[in-house]
């Protein structure tokens, strides 16, 4: 092995989780490496998720990483939900006078971050995939890198953060015997279209429809995400381009409202609506955030910002330890942060249920379709429940 290399932090992962939290730490003057095993232009062209919540926009803002999305993000602040009995729309923002959402590419969010950590001092290693981790339960952890000329060497630090998503290596360092991982798989299936194409509506709109579940999220004004439920194992090579307008055609109901704007198909892909929960998220002096956390469905839009949550938590208490020789924010993480991710695991299972029902004329499906109707029938009329989505679609 070579020579190892002292940072008071190494994070394994560039994704939101990761760059949030070593800007952070930048921030307090402390020393952060992070190791990202994709190249940075891979990273920077990734499209992901897209609405960021006022909690996420607040802690960009407090720590000077908002410049982007002031100036190119949107404001979202309404939902349509379209079925056999016509669309309402929810202005989610007026309810409560809560702050929007904003609508800023992933990819740009994740290029502003890398940009502003290399300003602040920060060392990214791209091309550089952690194999293992080592000593998580001593006070100088270290993870093996595979570096990209194939060098294999060791990056040792006072913590380690496993910022590295729903298939990294980190959460797997947790001893088994310590924590406890909750899974499950909601029934359910989509396939994320990314079109070339301006969004042809304001609003998110959440299409119900016998055939399934379709929905249209802006991305930006040039692309536009759409979601088609399929059935789970579905080959998106099946979906041609035609094929994916004239479905979403149907389920949208263009003939009772307006087309669709269509353009080149970008990325189709299948997404299996599940969610993961581990817990703690810590063992020793290595801490989980963002999907190596937790993975939720992308049902309510909440994985960026859950990440960006944890990361804001996070840093504050490495920095109380590292700075002020104060370790109870990272004895308490797992605690802090847990609620939150459980309430929105909560509220993700709801928004499916809302959006979709089982197929088929048997009588478990026609009972669940009609509690489906019900469902909607009381967010269309009922103020209370468009108060619990309103303060649950932005809130984290
Ligand atoms: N070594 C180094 N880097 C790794 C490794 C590894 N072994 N495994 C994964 N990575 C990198 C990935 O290449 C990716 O860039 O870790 C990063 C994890 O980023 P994300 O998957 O975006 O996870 P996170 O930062 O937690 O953000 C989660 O953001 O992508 C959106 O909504 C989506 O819920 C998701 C949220």
């Amino acid at each position: 092995m070579l020579a190892s290399r002292d940072a008071q932090v190494v994070v394994v992962g560039a994704g939101p989780a990761g760059l949030v939290l070593g800007n952070l730490l930048r921030a307090a003057g402390v020393t952060c490496v992070i190791v990202e095993r994709q190249s940075r232009a891979h990273v920077e062209r990734r499209a992901r998720a897209g609405f960021l919540a006022p909690h996420s926009v607040r802690v960009l803002e407090e720590n000077g990483l908002a410049a982007g999305l002031r100036a190119r993000g949107e404001r979202h602040d309404t939902c349509a939900f379209r079925g056999e009995h016509g669309q309402f729309e929810l202005n989610y923002g007026a309810l409560g006078h809560r702050q929007p959402l904003t609508v800023y590419p992933q990819q740009d969010l994740v290029a502003d971050l890398i940009t502003a950590f290399l300003d602040r001092g920060g060392e990214i290693r791209f091309d550089t995939a952690v194999t293992g981790l080592h000593g998580i339960d001593t006070d100088r952890p270290s993870v093996d890198c595979a570096g990209p000329d194939g060098t294999a060497y060791r990056l040792s630090g006072a913590y380690l953060a496993g910022c590295d998503g729903r298939h990294g290596v980190a959460r797997r360092a947790l001893p088994a015997v310590a924590a406890r991982e909750y899974r499950r798989y909601h029934g359910v299936t989509w396939l994320a279209i990314l079109a070339q194409a301006p969004p042809s509506m304001a609003a998110v709109t959440y299409a119900v429809h016998d055939r399934g579940f379709a929905g249209h999220m802006a991305r930006s004004s040039t692309v536009t995400r759409y979601y088609l439920q399929v059935p789970r194992g579905e080959d998106p090579e099946e979906w041609g381009e035609r094929r994916i307008w004239d479905e979403l055609a149907v389920r949208m109901r263009t003939a009772q409202y307006e087309p669709l704007h269509e353009g080149p198909i970008l990325e189709r892909t299948t997404v299996d609506l599940s969610s993961e929960v581990r817990e703690p998220l810590q063992h020793g002096r290595l801490f989980l955030a963002g999907d190596a956390a937790a993975l939720i469905s992308p049902s309510a839009a909440k994985g960026a910002n859950l990440a960006i949550m944890a990361a804001d938590t996070l840093a504050r208490a490495l920095v109380d330890a590292l700075v002020r020789d104060d370790p109870r924010g990272l004895a308490r993480y797992s605690r802090d942060c847990l609620p939150r991710l459980w309430h929105a695991q909560e509220f993700s299972h709801w928004m499916i249920n809302l959006l979709h029902s089982p197929a088929g004329d048997d009588d478990e499906a026609v009972f669940q379709r009609a509690l489906q109707r019900a469902r909607l029938t009381s967010l269309r009329d009922l103020r209370s429940h468009q108060d619990y989505f309103a303060e649950n679609y932005v809130g984290i």
